[in-house]
């Protein structure tokens, strides 16, 4: 089974760059840009990602960001998870960043977006990686700093596929930025925002308001079983993380996680890392949760990925490319 899911050609759809940021890199980038940070060993690091919700972690996620500075930091921030996607064969990923976590340092979102889509590039080159990139808007500050942000990222238009939404959910709910995905989706970006990670199911419902293309996360729609209905009929995809839930104690135990329930009412669900440097694992250490708790047939397993293609910003020919990938891994499995 282990070695059957790491084959399963994977899309990945909730990532967050800056939570790729491995201990060792963060301690390679705090000395090389003379950064302080409050660890003194990785083990420590590692000890420190002990999270009770949501908020304890943004608070080390952003404190650990601050690390990264040049183009170069993050050229090799995103190669460096580039090369975990490819291990564990995700082969399209759409990623999210957070202009405002740097742009509040001083730092150009220019040599932010240049440092990622050069690796971006050399993924599609030497890996035979797709990818998109995703720019979040911070919740926690004002939707009039979030729309000052995304009129600095309209001279990187053709850079970015879509506008996100994340950091702290509760009592920071979707409606608060409708003007911003209004001016967004003007501009021809998709949108998508983290909602019912935290928050329960009026934050999908807000977001939906907003015209969402996917929610991140949505995991709290199964306390409103007309959302799950809604969600169901109108296909809208989830893009569920199924250890940063564990982590971040969204649920107590994996077998309390409610993906597979989604997955069997028929919901567009799929697996995704969000932040694997905190959490635990990337894709393949994802799946391999699910597997390991739950009774999964090959189908559902292939289904998992099957929904995450489709849900995926790629043309449909090139969905069609990898659907092609996808059944030929089902075929192989079944002879
Ligand atoms: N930013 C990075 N990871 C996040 C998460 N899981 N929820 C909200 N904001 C985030
Ligand atoms: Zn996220």
């Amino acid at each position: 089974m282990d070695t059957l899911l790491k084959q399963l050609p994977k899309i990945e759809l909730h990532l967050h760059i800056e939570g790729t940021l491995e201990p060792e890199m963060m301690f390679a980038l705090s000395q090389k840009n003379n950064i302080p940070i409050p660890y003194k060993s990785v083990e420590e690091v590692r000890k420190a990602y002990d999270f009770h919700n949501l908020q304890s972690f943004l608070d080390l996620y952003y404190a650990g960001a601050s690390v990264l500075v040049d183009r170069e930091d993050f050229f090799s921030l995103t190669w460096a998870y580039f090369l975990k996607c490819k291990e564990d064969n995700v082969i399209h990923t759409e990623i999210f960043f957070d202009p405002q976590t740097h742009s509040s340092r001083g730092i150009d979102v220019g040599e932010v977006i240049e440092g990622i889509t050069l690796a971006m590039k050399k993924a599609k080159e030497e890996l035979g990686i797709s990818s998109y990139l995703i720019a979040c808007i911070l919740r926690h500050l004002s939707e009039e700093e979030g729309i000052a942000t995304l009129q600095s990222l309209l001279p990187f238009r053709n850079k970015i596929i879509a506008i996100g939404l994340d950091s702290s959910e509760v009592g920071n709910p979707p409606s608060k930025f409708k003007r911003l995905f209004e001016l967004a989706k003007k501009e021809g970006f998709y949108i998508v925002a983290h909602a019912g990670e935290e928050g329960d199911s009026s934050y999908i419902w807000e977001a939906l308001e907003l015209g969402v293309n996917r929610i991140d996360h949505g995991v709290h729609c199964s306390e409103d079983s007309k959302l799950v209905q809604y969600l169901k009929d109108k296909q809208i995809p989830l893009t569920v993380c199924p250890l940063s839930n564990l982590k971040l104690k969204v649920f107590k135990t994996p077998k309390e996680h409610n993906l597979v329930w989604l997955l069997r009412e028929g919901l567009c669900v799929g697996i995704n890392s969000d932040d694997p440097s905190y959490f635990g694992g990337y894709m393949g250490e994802n799946f391999e949760m699910i597997a390991k708790n739950f009774d999964l047939s090959i189908d559902e397993i292939v289904k998992l990925s099957i929904n995450a293609l489709n849900s995926s910003f790629l043309p449909q020919n090139e969905k069609k490319t990898l659907m092609s990938k996808i059944e030929n891994f089902k075929n192989v499995t079944k002879s």
